[in-house]
């Protein structure tokens, strides 16, 4: 057991085989602590989505080790990592991935009844979520309703349905103006420092380095810097 949030050692990650190969990631080293409030940065292209979508259980690495508190996914079989990104992972994508045709409630409980929780209870813990993040008045309104910011307000209250100890973030800022972005990103901080969540978000926004209590820079599949 480790008591890391997240361990990965020497990670690679090559798209594709043979001529068209790409190696994204060469070699990737990252130890989180629990409740740790992190930004990935980079240029485009860097490999951040790549990394992050490892940690999410979305893709797997090609070689090294990821170990997610303290279950060793780098091992995991398919099977087995649908349930630990379930179990384990919230993540919030940057196209908040919001089903149009659903109230901001309901795309929150399909979640929560996914993960298993009755339909009455998941109407209960989707408002107490959407409370959380400020859109006690939103309940009802579909994502066509809503603006940029608070449509990713949704998608991170969904990210914390079912209360996943691990939060992921890929560029929940890009669509968003410079005082949404702020308030964004000190709502996933406020997870990290009074939910006791660990948050990884990814970002090449400076106008929110300065809300990072650690500044990880990956630049051509490398951290350079940490
Ligand atoms: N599915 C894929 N197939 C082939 N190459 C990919 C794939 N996904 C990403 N890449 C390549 O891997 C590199 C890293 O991509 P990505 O992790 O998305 O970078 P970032 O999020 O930092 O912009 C890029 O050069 C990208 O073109
Ligand atoms: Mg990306």
């Amino acid at each position: 057991m480790s008591q890391w949030a997240a361990y990965v050692k020497d990670v690679t990650k090559t798209y594709g085989a043979g001529a068209t190969a790409f190696q994204a990631l060469r070699g990737v080293d990252l130890m989180v602590m629990p409740g740790e409030f992190i930004m990935l940065s980079g240029p485009s292209g860097s490999g951040k989505t790549t990394l992050l979508s490892i940690l999410g259980c979305v893709l797997n690495a090609t070689s090294g080790r990821v170990e997610l508190l303290g279950h060793d996914v780098s091992k995991a079989k398919d099977g087995l990592l649908a349930d630990l990104r379930l179990s384990l992972i919230g993540f919030v994508f940057q196209s908040h991935n919001l089903i149009a045709s659903l109230t901001a409630t309901q795309n929150i409980a399909a979640l929560l009844e996914l993960r298993g929780q009755g339909k009455k209870a998941a109407r209960a813990e989707a408002h107490r979520l959407l409370d959380l993040v400020g859109l006690s008045d939103k309940y009802e309104s579909k994502p066509g309703e809503l603006s940029g910011g608070q449509r990713q307000r949704v998608a991170i209250a969904r990210a914390l349905a079912g209360s996943p100890p691990l939060i992921l973030a890929d560029e929940p800022t890009a669509a968003l103006d410079a005082q949404n972005g702020l308030a964004i990103t000190e709502t996933l901080r406020s997870l990290a420092k009074d939910g006791g969540h660990t948050v990884i978000v990814v970002t090449h926004d400076n106008r929110i380095f300065h809300l990072a209590d650690r500044m990880v820079k990956i630049e051509d599949g490398k951290i350079v810097r940490d």
